[in-house]
């Protein structure tokens, strides 16, 4: 018999209360949070990369919105370390122009004055001894001016090729040694590595100067409320988990679509592509926490084991496999959002030779108990109809049409979207009964809208990571094997495209992508959900 009751109540505590921070609010129906979080303990932020794009339009803004939760320490500091020469007083003037940006209604002048009160500044090259040299005593300092008690998060929002160097220098001058309660803390942003043997070579320069507890590998996805709900959506209700496998479930679809084209990046773009730059982190952080077992508690190790499974257990492609189950394209000129857009070939730093996909649709089967059989879609693409995050997981047709005059293959297949962006929430998709003296159905759609719902503050998906960072609270980061192991899986695919000298499948900016990618499913007498701006119409 399942627990009803108190004994079901004790298993939603454990899972939900397990976790200080992310799960520890455990919420019960018509209650508000029980326990509001604490602030971080006091702690310096360094930031390698201070000038950059990641720093101004996220960071900052991430860092503006925990001090207005009251979530950042009373003793608090920030050092930005970039090239460009300028002292403290312009690195905070800066903060406080890109402030006004921040988009608050009602922003708070008292929190940017805080903050900007606090903000050091280092000039340095990241390749040089010199800046390390400087960055211990000035730490130093600030532990003294602010108490900020010696413990330093170092967040590298850096081009990748300083991802090995930052954590060895720093090393160097001692500043990751760990003692006497002091803690040191490296955040480490995405590409990890562009394949597996460069991710495997950066988690060894790494582990040789860190301890895994101290390494901090940030996906964004992760920091995404409607990601993280996939989580409580599953496991925190008793009525989704039994249908949750391959007797119930057709097929499962994974879309991150984009507006957006390559815009500034094409330096970095064209030596990533959508495979590296979006599929081993972004899609797959979705399709772990879709095909994930339940845990044994919410705890980081336990929750991160579960999602390694997956990845190890998706059906690894030969190169016959790669060509029949992947699909790539390149978006050619267009319009998207009646704005006239210029072929990917001729963007800025592209080649216009480029064959770099900015598109990409594959087709992965998990061989497990639950999931076997059961085919997982993703894709994701760039100069798309519409932005449109999303999971569909379309359940199986009703066996047999009970209804005479409806034909089973006319019924609305039953679906549920977990909406990821821009829309946040979740639908339902059933037939109803028409009103009226014959029996006649149509599909309907019911809603749960995150934002109607809960009224959400503004949030960059940054708060979250960085705060549970500071607290020590590893879930939502990517330990070394997650990140190898869905290299892993990409890996066959980079190979298979090394010797491919076929043409890539060009398709109209603006499009849903190339027609190559609708026959992946037709093939399977499938079809993709349509790319649509209104969630309504798809
Ligand atoms: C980044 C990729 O990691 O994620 C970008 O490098 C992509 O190419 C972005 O545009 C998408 O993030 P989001 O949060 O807008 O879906």
């Amino acid at each position: 018999m399942s627990p009803t009751g108190p004994e079901q109540e004790n298993l939603a505590d454990k899972f939900f209360c397990a976790l200080p921070n992310r799960f520890g609010g455990h919420v019960r129906e018509g209650e508000a949070m029980t326990t509001p979080l604490p602030p971080a303990p006091s702690c310096v932020l360094v930031i390698f990369g201070a000038a950059g794009d990641l720093t101004r339009r996220l960071l900052m803004p991430a860092l503006y919105n925990l001090r207005r939760a009251g979530l950042l320490p009373a003793n608090f500091a920030v050092v930005g370390i970039a090239r460009a020469a300028k002292d403290d007083s312009v690195f905070r003037k800066e903060f406080v122009r890109c402030a006004n940006q921040f988009g608050d209604q009602d922003f708070a002048r008292e929190d940017v004055k805080w903050l900007s009160e606090r903000m050091f500044y280092l000039q340095g090259d990241f390749d040089d001894p010199s800046t390390y040299a400087k960055l211990a005593p000035l730490l130093a300092q600030i532990d003294r001016s602010q108490q900020t008690a010696g413990n330093y998060l170092f967040y590298l929002a850096t081009p990748p090729q300083a991802f090995a160097a930052i954590p060895r220098r720093l090393g160097d001058v001692g500043l990751l040694k760990e003692r006497d309660g002091r803690w040191r803390r490296l955040i480490i942003e995405k590409p990890f590595g562009t394949d597996l043997r460069s991710a495997q070579e950066l988690n060894r320069s790494l582990l040789a100067v860190l301890s895994e507890c101290q390494i901090y590998r940030i996906d964004h996805y992760l920091g995404k409320e409607t990601v993280q709900n996939i989580m409580v959506l599953r496991f925190a209700n008793g009525m989704f988990e039994p249908l949750w496998a391959r007797h119930y479930i057709d097929h499962v679809q994974i879309t991150v679509a984009e507006t957006v084209g390559v815009e500034q990046r094409g330096k970095f773009y064209d030596s990533t592509g959508a495979l590296r730059d979006m599929v081993p982190n972004h899609l797959f952080q979705l399709l772990t926490l879709i095909a994930m077992e339940p845990p044994t508690c919410f705890d980081a190790e336990a929750v991160r084991t579960e999602k390694a499974k997956v990845l190890e257990a998706t059906h690894m492609f030969g190169p016959n496999d790669a060509r029949q189950n992947v699909v790539r394209g390149q978006y050619g000129a267009g319009h998207v959002d009646g704005k006239t857009v210029t072929a990917y070939r001729r963007a800025e730093n592209v080649s216009p030779r480029s064959t770099t996909e900015t598109y990409l649709a594959l087709k992965l089967m998990i061989d497990n108990w639950r999931w076997a059989g059961v085919p997982f879609y993703l894709r994701t693409g760039k100069a798309l109809a519409a932005r449109r995050s999303e999971v569909v997981i379309q359940f199986k047709q009703a066996p047999f049409a009970l209804f005479r005059d409806t034909p089973v293959e006319r019924l609305t297949p039953n679906d549920m979207r977990i909406l990821i962006q821009p829309e946040e929430g979740v639908t339902w998709r059933f037939s109803a009964k028409i009103p009226g003296p014959s029996v006649r159905m149509e599909g309907v759609t019911m809603q749960f809208n995150y934002r109607e719902h809960f009224h959400a503050a503004p949030n960059t998906g940054y708060e979250t990571l960085i705060y549970d960072c500071m607290q020590g609270e590893p879930t939502l980061f990517q330990r070394a094997d997650n990140i190898e192991a869905g290299w892993r899986v990409v890996q066959p695919i980079l190979d298979a495209w090394a010797n491919d000298r076929s043409e890539i499948p060009i398709y109209p900016a603006g499009s849903s992508g190339p027609a190559e990618a609708d026959v992946l499913l037709e093939r399977d007498h499938r079809h993709w959900r349509a790319i649509r701006k209104d969630v309504g119409a798809t």
